[in-house]
């Protein structure tokens, strides 16, 4: 910290909200020094400055106040930081499925991947979705012995000391379970607890909670296990990870062995086989809903028998073998106060409704997405009316407000009646309010059709689209720079000195030596950064010079290509070299680079000319290569699958198959670790022909490439 601040009453409120995201941050981790390590870095007296300082910045800006700020936490405690448990079975998410076609095609696709079973001959179990947060809890020897949340699906938080509290789970097990079992279900605060707990927090004159599953959450993150225990929470078990024998063949008998080890199961979970039986289930449980003492927000199949489970697989996050169905999202009326353009990453102009404030399914919103310019005027992406008459939104409307689990509100239709005498069409920009570039409708290349989205036509020069771009690289998923956040990056990017300046990616690896060889101002020295946090900034920065591929090329902010497409990208190349070389070959739109891109299972013609198009502007292409030289991406680690004969191979399948679909031979080589492309070229190690097979064994005749029909396969794989 500089000794000279600012003082309180001269401070902006940018100034304020800056001060004051630093001073939350600065005093949790002098916390965790102080609690969890046990190394105070700084003296009493400077660390209750720090909180002196953010309590008057808070009273004079009250609306600012943050969520984690110093002053809403109990006493001194500690953000708590637990040890990672990696999870000896990933912990997937399912998908979601929204309305009853959805369900059909769901079940229509087991059937399909499986091939050959006549209808209405797989069971379904149906139960509901609980909100709360999934838990994975191992005992060996029938001894629980440790507890995860789900984390990231790979690693989760060791919370066991807090788990052994919950009553609902067992601290041991009956002598006829297996040696190693690793149950997995729902910890949830049920309902009447969680009032009980505000109407608590309210006579104390405390901060209320705001829904259960955020209670349940923050009562699961105490250091201090006392706590966990007072707050009541509960368990429902539903599924399991690791196993030394399985004590039954199907999903039902699995979950009802739980229920026998002293499990709470769901009482409201069936089986089921035809759609209408299912479907009629889930509306059963949406109408019991509102009287349940705990929160749901939709209901999961899964298919029953578990060798079925096991020959559908996963895809790359969820089970093939079991959906989400969701309940309808909330919906409350409110009106629209204003309407801002917010400029994203790729130019995209993005109207966004600012609303009164209105509570939705527990949740006070207060900006919803209006999407595009037609939606509007009411016009959906085909061109179709999507509101009766084909009214438009404009400021002032009373209008419905949507929310549906995480994803951003929505306006879905506004209340004429009550629409202002004086309310006038919105005109959507013609120019991008941030830098004033024309702002366009482009035609779609393939369909011809004009586009929905508006885009900024500034590219670099936009300071919207730079600093996206930026927060983009740094966040999460991506280079994850702690101490880097968006306001880091408007400042670095807004900042007119040469040594501090950040305006593009490799910038941030070179701010070090840049500081280290200026005179000029140190950053050190600027409010709302210190020492400490600089010298954790420039290491948090260091750690990252060498990264995975897949985060790498995420980072990068390629249209299109989000986390899953990352990581086949980096899968099939292997190394960052061969990816750019490829894609830089793939220019033409043709021959073979391009064609091996677009086999790439999951990658589709929009995605591999986005990827393309990217790599022939010349000006990513220089970024990338002055990153280079920061950095480096580490080579693709390749699946586990040793020992599997097929590991690496490129594989093609042709003709019909008999023994199993289509995408249960690619699921299958996939899961062996080969890579299962569409069409044949050079790079084909196997083709596997089915009967009929024509020009592509041909192809694969004339290239050499080995050839052998279903059962050699079979033989080749182990069967
Ligand atoms: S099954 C492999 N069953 O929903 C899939 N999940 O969106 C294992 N959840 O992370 C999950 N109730 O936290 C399953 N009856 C239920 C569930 C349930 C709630 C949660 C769970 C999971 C998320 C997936």
């Amino acid at each position: 910290m500089s000794a000279e601040k600012t003082p309180v009453e001269n401070l902006s409120e940018e100034q304020a909200a800056a001060e004051l995201a630093f001073l939350a941050a600065e005093v949790a981790s002098n916390d965790e020094l102080y609690h969890g390590k046990d190394q105070p870095a700084i003296s009493d007296a400077d660390y209750d400055a720090l909180k002196r300082r953010n309590d008057a910045i808070e009273a004079r800006f009250p609306a600012l106040v943050r969520e984690d700020s110093p002053s809403r936490r109990v006493g001194s405690a500690p953000l708590p930081t637990f040890a990672q448990i990696t999870h000896s079975r990933p912990m997937l998410s399912l998908d979601n499925t929204f309305s009853d076609e959805d369900v059909q095609d769901f079940i229509g696709s087991v059937y399909r991947f499986l091939g050959q079973l006549p209808d209405g001959s797989i069971a379904f179990t149906a139960e509901p979705k609980i909100d709360g947060l999934s838990m994975s809890i191992r005992y060996e020897n029938r001894k629980l012995v440790s507890a995860a949340t789900r984390g990231d699906g790979t690693t989760g938080e060791n919370v066991t000391a807090n788990v052994k509290t919950i009553k609902d789970i067992p601290n041991t097990l009956p002598s006829d379970a297996p040696d190693i079992v690793e149950v997995r279900g729902e910890v949830y605060m049920a309902k009447s607890d969680f009032l009980a707990l505000n109407a608590q927090m309210e006579a104390e004159g405390k901060q209320t909670y705001v829904n259960p599953r955020n209670t349940a959450a923050g009562s699961l993150r105490q250091l201090d296990a006392k706590v966990t225990a007072s707050r009541k929470l509960r368990f429902f078990a539903y599924a399991w990870g690791e196993i030394s024998e399985m004590p039954s063949d199907t999903q039902m008998g699995m979950v009802e062995t739980f229920g026998k080890w002293g499990f709470p199961i769901n009482p409201l979970m069936n089986r089921l086989s035809s759609v209408e039986d299912i479907l009629g289930h889930y509306r059963e449980i949406g109408l019991k809903r509102p009287d349940l003492d705990y929160d749901i927000d939709g209901v999961v199949y899964k298919v029953d028998r578990l060798d079925l489970q096991q020959r559908l697989g996963f895809r790359s996050r969820s089970p093939r073998w079991a959906t989400a169905h969701k309940f309808p999202a909330e919906q409350a009326f409110t009106t629209v106060e204003n309407i801002d353009i917010q400029v994203g990453r790729t130019g995209a102009l993005t109207p966004v409704a600012r609303l009164t404030p209105v509570t939705v399914g527990g949740v006070v919103v207060t900006n919803a997405t209006l999407h595009n310019e037609d939606y509007i005027k009411g016009i959906g992406n085909s061109g179709e009316r999507i509101r009766e008459d084909e009214h438009d939104i404009r400021i002032g409307d009373t209008v419905i407000v949507q929310r549906a689990g995480d994803v951003i509100p929505q306006v879905l239709d506004v209340v004429m009646e009550k629409r202002p005498a004086d309310a006038k069409a919105y005109a959507f920009p013609k120019t991008c309010p941030v830098c004033g570039s024309h702002a366009v409708r482009e035609v779609n290349e393939k369909t011809g059709k004009v586009d929905a989205v508006t885009r900024c036509t500034g590219g670099f020069i936009c300071r919207a689209q730079a600093t996206e771009h930026l927060k983009h690289f740094v966040s999460r998923n991506a280079y994850d720079i702690e101490g880097l956040g968006a306001r880091q990056v408007d400042f670095f990017f807004e900042s007119e000195d040469p040594s501090l300046q950040i305006r593009t990616a490799p910038d941030i690896f070179t701010l070090e030596k840049r500081q280290a060889d200026s005179a000029l101002t140190k950053l050190e020295n600027i409010d709302g950064f210190g020492k400490v946090s600089v010298g954790k900034l420039y290491a948090a920065i260091n750690e990252r010079r060498s990264i995975a591929l897949h985060r790498f090329i995420y980072a990068l902010g390629i249209r299109h290509v989000g986390e899953t497409t990352a990581k086949l990208l980096a899968r099939s190349y292997g190394t960052y070299e061969a990816f750019e070389a490829a894609m830089k070959e793939a220019a033409p739109l043709s021959g073979e680079a391009w064609n091996d891109l677009n086999a790439i299972e999951g990658i589709g013609e929009i995605v591999a000319r986005a990827i393309v198009e990217f790599y022939k502007e010349p000006r990513n292409v220089e970024v990338i290569t002055r990153l280079l030289a920061e950095v480096t991406p580490e080579v693709a680690a390749q699946p586990v699958t040793s020992g599997s004969p097929v590991a690496g191979k490129t594989v093609v399948f042709t003709g019909s198959l008999e023994k199993f679909t289509r995408d249960e031979a690619k699921a299958r080589a996939e899961s062996l670790g080969a890579k299962v492309a569409g069409s044949v070229s050079k790079k084909t190690d196997i083709l596997v022909a089915g009967l009929g097979a024509g020009s592509k064994l041909d192809k694969a005749r004339e290239l050499g490439v080995q050839t052998m029909d279903e059962d050699e396969w079979l033989v080749l794989i182990g069967g």
